[in-house]
């Protein structure tokens, strides 16, 4: 079962049958699509701009890139909201029911899905606006137990969303860190790679739990 009270264990509550039962449950469709539109305020947070031309208007049609796309719910809202998505999961079961929601979308054409790790992305330099990631970055570091594995992988991964992302591009990040180290060292792959910006949490003095990264390129 997707548990409301506990976080879930990657990759074995995303498999076969718990692939099934994420998808159906309600409660985690309308919680993922909570968390993506708030990250799609969280893309036009004012505080972000350091200079009025620094802004990035809500009307144009971004190219976002969805990192851990799993079933398709935050990917959904994004095409909802008229932007193109490329949606990217390493899991063939969690992006195939993607897949089949894709066909009965009316903008299909506005969503492209790559079958990839967020760690070595199969994407070109330059060419997304930006990047939204809801409930999946905190799994990234998955099979990397030593401090000095998971900075440097995150910091490449880090790296690499600065290139393919195109000039005053933004990250999103809705993740769920287990303590304040885990928190610091995913903020700092970022700050260490050419971003800047600020987090959110719920309650400011919470050390885990659910946590936004607003970042743009800098
Ligand atoms: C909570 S689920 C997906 C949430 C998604 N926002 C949705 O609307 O369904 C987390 C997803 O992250 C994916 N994931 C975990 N590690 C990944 C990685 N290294 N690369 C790509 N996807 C990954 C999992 O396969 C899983 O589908």
């Amino acid at each position: 079962m997707v548990r409301k009270n506990q976080l879930p264990q990657f990759p074995n509550d995303y498999l076969n049958e718990k692939a099934n039962e994420y998808d159906s449950s309600k409660w985690m469709e309308r919680n993922q699509k909570r968390s993506t539109l708030l990250s799609i305020q969280y893309l036009f947070d004012k505080k972000l701009n350091d200079q009025e031309e620094d802004g990035i208007e809500r009307g144009d049609s971004f190219l976002i890139l969805d990192l851990g796309c799993g079933t398709g719910f935050s990917s959904e809202i994004l095409i909802e909201n008229g932007y193109k998505v490329i949606g990217i999961d390493i899991l063939p079961d969690m992006i195939l029911k993607t897949r089949e929601k894709k066909k009965t979308l009316k903008e299909k054409k506005n969503l492209e899905l790559i079958l990839a790790d967020i760690n070595y992305l199969p994407i070109k330099t330059n060419v997304i606006d930006h990047v939204i990631s809801i409930s999946s970055y905190n799994f990234i570091t998955y099979g990397k137990e030593n401090y000095g594995e998971k900075v440097k992988l995150l910091g490449e991964t880090a790296k690499y969303l600065n290139k393919i992302l195109k000039k005053r591009g933004r990250i999103i990040i809705e993740f769920y860190p287990k303590d304040d180290h885990e928190l610091d060292i995913f903020n700092k792959s970022f700050i260490n790679n050419g971003f800047e910006g600020f987090m959110v949490k719920n309650n400011p003095m919470q050390k885990s739990g659910q946590t936004f990264l607003l970042l743009k390129k800098s």
